[in-house]
Formats: C-alpha cells, sequence, structure tokens
C-alpha cells in the first residue's frame, strides 16, 4: 500500500502545513537536514504558485520503495488555468506575476526528478521526486 499525506492549499497558512507536513515525512524516512530542507523549500514554491495562479489545490506527499530505494513523491495538483507553455515557465527569469520566476526551475534543480501535466481543461500536476542517497 502507498502511504499518502496530503494538504489542501486555500490560503497561505496551508503553505506553511504543507512545508510542515513535509519536514516530517522527510525526516520520518530519514533523509538528512539538508535533503529534508530542499524538500520543504520545493513544496513551499509548488504551494505558493498553487496559492498565487490557481486559487485553490493539494499537496500531497506519497512513500516510495522501490527494491529497498527509499524516498518520497511530491504530487502538487489543481484545477487552475493550467500552463500553457511548459517549457517557458522553466527557464529561469520567466514569471507572469512580475516574481523573481525562480520557483519551478528551482524545484527541479533541487528535487532529483521533475514532470509537468497541465491543461487549461484539466489544470496542473507537477511530481518531484527525491531519493535517500
Ligand atoms: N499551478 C500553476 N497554475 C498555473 N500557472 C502556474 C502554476 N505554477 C506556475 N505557473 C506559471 O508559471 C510561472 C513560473 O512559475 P515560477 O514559480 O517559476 O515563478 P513565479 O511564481 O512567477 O516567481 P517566483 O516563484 O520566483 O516568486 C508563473 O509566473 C505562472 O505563470
Ligand atoms: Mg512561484
Amino acid at each position: 500500500m502507498t502511504v499518502q499525506s496530503c494538504v489542501s492549499i486555500r490560503n497561505e497558512w496551508d503553505i506553511v502545513a504543507a512545508r510542515q507536513m513535509g519536514r516530517n515525512v522527510a525526516k520520518d524516512l530519514g533523509f538528512g537536514t539538508v535533503d529534508q530542507a530542499r524538500i520543504t523549500t520545493a513544496i513551499s514554491e509548488l504551494a505558493r504558485n498553487i496559492y498565487l495562479y490557481a486559487g485553490t489545490g493539494q499537496i500531497c506527499i506519497e512513500e516510495l520503495d522501490e527494491y529497498g530505494k527509499r524516498g518520497l513523491k511530491v504530487i502538487a495538483t489543481d484545477d487552475g488555468p493550467g500552463i500553457p507553455d511548459i517549457r517557458q515557465v522553466m527557464e529561469d527569469g520567466f514569471s507572469t506575476s512580475g516574481g523573481l520566476g525562480a520557483g519551478l526551475p528551482g524545484v527541479k534543480r533541487l528535487m532529483d526528478s521533475f514532470q509537468i501535466d497541465s491543461s487549461s481543461e484539466e489544470g496542473t500536476a507537477i511530481y518531484a521526486v527525491k531519493w535517500i542517497r
């Protein structure tokens, strides 16, 4: 069975709650403090994007165990407007809100794997995995 914990994102406090959930799961799994910080930063960026661009959504964390290789997957989902050009948002400095445009490229760098599924009908789902080294 896959263990999953989720936090709904509706306001700024929920971003803090998602971060906290990420830290707890990462710590319990045995991630070191530096990787815990990477994971919580990634979660903050994804949660903040949900809040800013989609209004509401969810952050879920799934524990991974693939043939003894352990890690976690962050799943950020929303039913917002979607991301029209995924390549563009992965460029450093691209922002539609006057932000730094560092969030998504940052998440990709902090995590081991990163994937965006998005459409204007279905909203956005972002998956980011980190393995314990
Ligand atoms: N969940 C989402 N739904 C719709 N659009 C999104 C979503 N997340 C990101 N985007 C779009 O991708 C762009 C880039 O996101 P990114 O997090 O990299 O930068 P930013 O939020 O603009 O600035 P920063 O995160 O550095 O403060 C955003 O400006 C926004 O247009
Ligand atoms: Mg952002």
